[in-house]
């Protein structure tokens, strides 16, 4: 049997390793803490819709992709693990607030209506009929009946045993290097594979080979809170997206208010500015927000790219070690398509939507940057 190492287990890293094992690989994950990274701190939005921005098509096309292989990826987890997975398909709303909001919504509508994206435009009244708890000064919003969430801790701890039942080992470790067909540990073991797997999101690993800038991620700290519904007021039922922040409900009652998008290097404090703004954001557009439990605020680093594009495919000049991280707003999105990528790299079968995974692999080929695409941010 061939070996397999990836480096990180957020749910980039697990999921590829639950593909590999399921593909026949022996695979070994070094995390300290599994699924404790930016995959615990997410929001668990699945909304290619709701986050396609303007410039960002080949990022949608990925989004979009990602959602076709979403709800049989959450099957094969849920088998594996023996729980489910915790995805929602309630929809999303994405709502304005007042006039600048409402302008905004009308340009996001012609976006999604030039790239045929799925996408209805409705009335205040048609909105907060839908959705009864956003406040009463909404200006109308948009319904993207396609665009989901899953409970993000739920999914990390299904992984986790999804990978166990597959025989996946776990290694409480950190990747001190990596190189072709090995992985040295911070504990000064190592790891010998024919496959390396870098999914370590925000933090750079060494690559013994390649330049510092091999894989150029950056950390982009998002700060999220956590609050819990309580009988006193109306609380929402769909994800409800505004134009800065957004409002996740899952179905035992925990809402996830998120997020913010800050260039602050490996920074993970919280700030009660950052807090005050969630929340003031969050209950302008559901008042019965205020009626909630404050239950957590917590901060994690996503892995930005120079081109906000996931980086994923062969680490050029080092053979045998692939990149999967990069991932920005949309790891736990991306997360089974970028397993079905790596699986198809490593000779599987192609488990993604469409006839093959050449052209999506061709949006996040790490070989795109020139030298020195990185800003040197280090821990
Ligand atoms: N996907 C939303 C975020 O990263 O905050």
């Amino acid at each position: 049997m061939s070996r397999a190492c990836v480096v990180g287990g957020g749910a980039v890293g697990l999921a590829t390793a639950h593909r590999l094992a399921c593909d026949g690989w022996d695979v070994d994950v070094l995390d300290p803490t599994p699924g404790r990274g930016a995959s615990w701190v997410a929001g668990g939005m699945l909304a290619p819709t709701a986050e396609a921005w303007a410039g960002e098509e080949a990022l949608t096309e990925l989004g979009l992709a990602a959602a076709v292989v979403w709800p049989e990826f959450a099957a094969a987890v849920a088998a594996d693990a023996g729980t489910d997975v915790g995805w929602s398909s309630h929809g999303t709303l994405v709502a304005a607030r007042d006039a600048d909001d409402a302008a905004a919504l009308t340009q996001l509508a012609t976006l999604h209506r030039t790239w045929g994206l799925h996408s209805e435009r409705l009335t205040a009244r048609d909105a907060r009929r839908l959705e009864p708890a956003l406040g009463p000064t909404t200006r109308g919003a948009l319904w993207l009946p396609d665009d989901h969430q899953v409970d993000n801790r739920r999914l990390v701890e299904a992984l986790v045993a999804a990978c166990a039942g597959r025989g996946v080992r776990l290694v409480a470790a950190r990747a001190a290097a990596v190189g072709p067909g090995r992985v040295e540990a911070d504990d000064g073991s190592a790891i010998e594979a024919e496959l390396v797997v870098v999914a370590s999101g925000a933090w750079r690993v060494p690559i013994v080979g390649a330049g510092d800038d091999a894989i150029p991620v950056r950390p982009v700290k998002g700060q999220i809170l956590r609050v819990q519904a309580t009988d006193r007021a109306v609380f929402p039922h769909h994800t409800v997206r505004g134009l800065g922040v957004y409002v996740i409900p899952r179905p035992h009652g925990e809402i996830a208010i998120g997020a913010t998008v800050e260039e602050r290097g490996y920074d993970t404090t919280v700030t009660a500015g950052a807090v005050h703004e969630l929340l003031r954001d969050a209950w302008e557009l559901l008042p019965g927000l205020a009626e909630a439990t404050f239950v957590e605020a917590i901060a994690g680093l996503r892995p930005g790219t120079p081109d906000n594009l996931p980086i994923v495919g062969p680490v050029p000049g080092v053979p045998g070690v692939v990149a999967a991280t990069g991932h920005h707003r949309n790891g736990i999105l991306l997360a089974p398509l970028t397993a079905a990528l790596v699986g198809a790299l490593a000779g599987g079968t192609w488990t993604g939507p469409g006839p093959d995974a050449a052209r999506l692999l061709a949006s996040c080929d790490p070989a795109r940057f020139p030298a020195g695409a990185g800003d040197g941010v280090t821990p």
